[in-house]
């Protein structure tokens, strides 16, 4: 009978010249993992926060620059308490867990979001490891935490209005670049491939100006499913895709001008 090939074989036939610079992804389907077997919510969460570890390393490992998650959005304020609790305390696990590995990959922890949501102690925890982790140049661990895109526009559209106003930014001069310097995801590149898990086909509120041209990948597999050889797939994927930016495929071909 033949058997199964060993875990790694697709990552080993990315090529590495075809992948993202900027992966983000929405870990969707925690709940549902968890329920689909008889237990409660939080243990999906706690599962996933493994598959958070397995797709931070191998990205790490992949070379890949820049890798948003979706850990939490403004809306999800509205689910109940006890679940929130939930989620902070496996933050902070998380972020604990983590530090001594981020510093010796040289991965920088960022976060986005009303971090002034979270609470104090969260809060404390992720300024120290941003700190701990600022030297980190191999890669971009970026949390959207208390995220929501819309929320961030208004934020970036509030903050060019008070340079304004304040007489140092004439409005002739509020352009993308201006803008963009305002997100939360300053300094990183446009979101190449964005990623949903769990088999909802929906953005959800997340990074709105920066998907503007990113290649989107939908899976079934709930987030705590979704491993190496998961990602493996979606990037293979992605190397498939031809991006043409408004072009024709003749243009990006380089067959014609
Ligand atoms: C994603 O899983 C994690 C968070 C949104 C924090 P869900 O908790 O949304 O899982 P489902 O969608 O209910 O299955
Ligand atoms: C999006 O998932 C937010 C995160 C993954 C953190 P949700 O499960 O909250 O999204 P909706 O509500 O189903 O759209
Ligand atoms: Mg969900």
């Amino acid at each position: 009978m033949a058997s199964s090939p060993p875990e790694n074989t697709l990552l080993n036939r990315l090529d590495r010249s075809a992948l993202p610079r900027h992966l983000a992804v929405i870990m969707d389907g925690n709940g549902r993992w968890a329920k689909s077997k008889g237990w409660r919510r939080v243990r999906g969460h706690e599962e996933g926060a493994e598959s958070v570890r397995v797709v931070v390393r191998t990205c790490r490992k992949l070379g890949i620059r820049a890798l948003t998650l979706y850990a939490f959005s403004e809306e999800n304020w509205a689910r109940p308490k006890a679940e929130i609790e939930a989620l902070m305390r496996l933050l902070g696990r998380f972020l604990k867990s983590e530090r001594q590995e981020m510093m010796d990959r040289g991965i920088r922890l960022m976060a986005s979001g009303s971090i002034e949501r979270l609470p104090k102690g969260t809060r404390q925890l992720l300024g120290q490891i941003m700190a701990d982790t600022a030297g980190g140049e191999h890669m971009v661990l970026n949390l959207a935490l208390s995220y929501g895109g819309r929320q961030e526009l208004v934020r970036a559209a509030r903050r060019l209005a008070a340079r304004a106003a304040a007489g140092e930014l004439p409005p002739e001069q509020i352009d993308e670049a201006a803008l963009e310097g305002e997100l939360y995801t300053k300094g990183l590149p446009q979101v190449d491939l964005l990623i949903r898990t769990s088999g909802e086909l929906r953005v959800s509120n997340f990074l709105l100006w920066q998907i503007a041209y990113a290649e989107f990948y939908f899976t079934d597999t709930y987030w705590p499913d979704f491993r190496e050889e998961e990602l493996a797939k979606a990037l293979l994927a992605y190397a498939n895709r031809e991006r043409r930016f408004g072009q024709t495929g003749e243009q990006v071909k380089g067959e014609i001008d």
